[in-house]
């Protein structure tokens, strides 16, 4: 381990059978709880029903409505009836949309401005209602890190910050089952590729973090099938939910460099067409490895032969397997890798270079990526 490192993470991870029921112990008494959730999904699986047994005796209202790739203008909702109810905790029941938006109404309801000041300056943050999650979707990471991604719809932006962590997150893989294909595709492809943001820099840094990294993706790529051949296999979708977590709580970071060039770009695409999250990563991440395939040309290496086990040909020929094995991944899980494919093209990619250079965004290890840059990757995305 080369470079110094600060980690804490204090969320407690409850996990397994049968655990929303522990909600009854872990949620403090004597507060004013706020539960929020998404669109209803929990009203199908049987989610919603337990929470509320685990709430008798508690004195808690509903928050209903948080969209995926939640906006601000729905969380304003949230945060009015947050400050007018005097709520003393909040518990997020949902995916990484309700957990996120959630911490948005944390951060919020004791500020006294406007929610998106929040967003775009996390400094302001002062005090924050403490909150829980129940996680229903394996992908994010979001119920045991402190980030949040918020959109404006009005604005057509979407911009991740940084907050603070919930109190606790209780992981029942049963609810999963019910989860649509394609979210758990793009929640896989989200898993895998958060893990790559923190591994496919420069090699040498760590041993175990690479390992520990490259572990989670061999992972995944096991798991795949067996989930898609059966998404109620409870052993698959636990191994995939708690891939999940620890591909993005900062077990992996310790002490590397990071650059989340695919995500960032993959925002702008969500913000400007709605696509699904990790839709957008699974089109973007072939076009990062292609054009910073110099810079990253060592971990490319490392990443082919240790996760894709691909160890014949010259360099540039092992570089070219490894992104089509991750392409050939995508599409076996059920995702498109082109953007035309979604019917995106020249506009959106000028688009989103105009953004990138309006704002000065500089992405990558060496933060050379900048709007140009951004603008060649998409292109090898077309
Ligand atoms: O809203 P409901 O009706 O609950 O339906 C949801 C939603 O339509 C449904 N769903 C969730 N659990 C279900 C279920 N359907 C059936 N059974 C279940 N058990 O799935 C749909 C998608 O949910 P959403 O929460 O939007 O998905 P996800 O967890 O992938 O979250 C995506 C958001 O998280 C952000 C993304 O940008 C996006 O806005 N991210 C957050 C991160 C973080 N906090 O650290 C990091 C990520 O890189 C990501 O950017
Ligand atoms: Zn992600």
């Amino acid at each position: 381990m080369k470079n110094n490192f600060k980690f804490q993470n204090p969320t407690q991870l409850i996990f397994g059978k049968g655990t929303i029921a522990h909600l009854a112990q872990e949620l403090p008494k004597n507060e004013k709880i706020l539960v929020t959730y998404g669109g209803g999904s929990v009203k199908q699986n049987g989610v919603y029903e337990q929470v509320c047994r685990a709430l008798q005796g508690f004195n808690y209202i509903e928050f209903w409505g948080i969209e995926p790739n939640p906006t601000v203008e729905t969380l304003r909702k949230a945060i009015a009836l947050g400050k007018q109810e005097k709520i003393t905790y909040i518990l997020a029941v949902g995916g990484g949309s309700v957990i996120d938006g959630t911490k948005l109404i944390s951060a919020a309801i004791p500020y006294d401005g406007d929610a998106w000041d929040l967003v775009l300056k996390p400094s302001k943050i002062g005090k924050m209602v403490p909150f829980a999650s129940v996680l229903t979707l394996p992908a994010t990471g979001s119920e045991m890190n402190c980030g949040a991604v918020i959109s404006n719809a009005e604005k057509k932006e979407k911009y991740a910050f940084y907050s603070s962590f919930p109190q606790f997150s209780i992981l029942d893989p049963t609810v999963t089952f019910s989860l649509p294909d394609f979210q758990i595709a793009c929640g896989i492809a989200d898993t895998f590729i958060h893990v790559l943001e923190q591994y496919l820099t420069v090699t040498d840094e760590s041993p175990l973090m690479d390992r520990w990294s490259e572990g989670i993706m061999q992972t995944l790529i096991e798991l795949a099938p067996k989930i898609k051949a059966d998404k109620t296999n409870y052993e698959m979708m636990a191994e995939f939910m708690l891939c999940a977590t620890m591909a993005l709580n900062g077990f992996t970071a310790m002490g590397v460099t990071e650059d989340w060039a695919t995500h960032l770009i993959g925002h702008e695409i969500t913000a400007l067409h709605g696509i699904t999250h990790g839709q957008t990563l699974a089109i973007v991440l072939q076009g990062t490895m292609q054009v910073m395939r110099e810079q990253k040309k060592a971990k490319l290496l490392q990443f082919g032969e240790r996760v894709f086990n691909i160890l014949e040909g010259t360099e540039e020929q092992r570089i070219d397997k490894t992104i089509d094995a991750c392409e050939q991944f995508f599409c076996a899980i059920g995702l498109v890798t082109k953007l035309h494919e979604l019917n995106i093209g020249e506009e959106t990619i000028n688009t989103i270079k105009e953004r990138f250079l309006s704002r000065g965004t500089r992405l990558g290890e060496r933060g050379n990526i900048d709007g140009y840059v951004a603008e060649e990757i998409l292109k090898k995305c077309l």
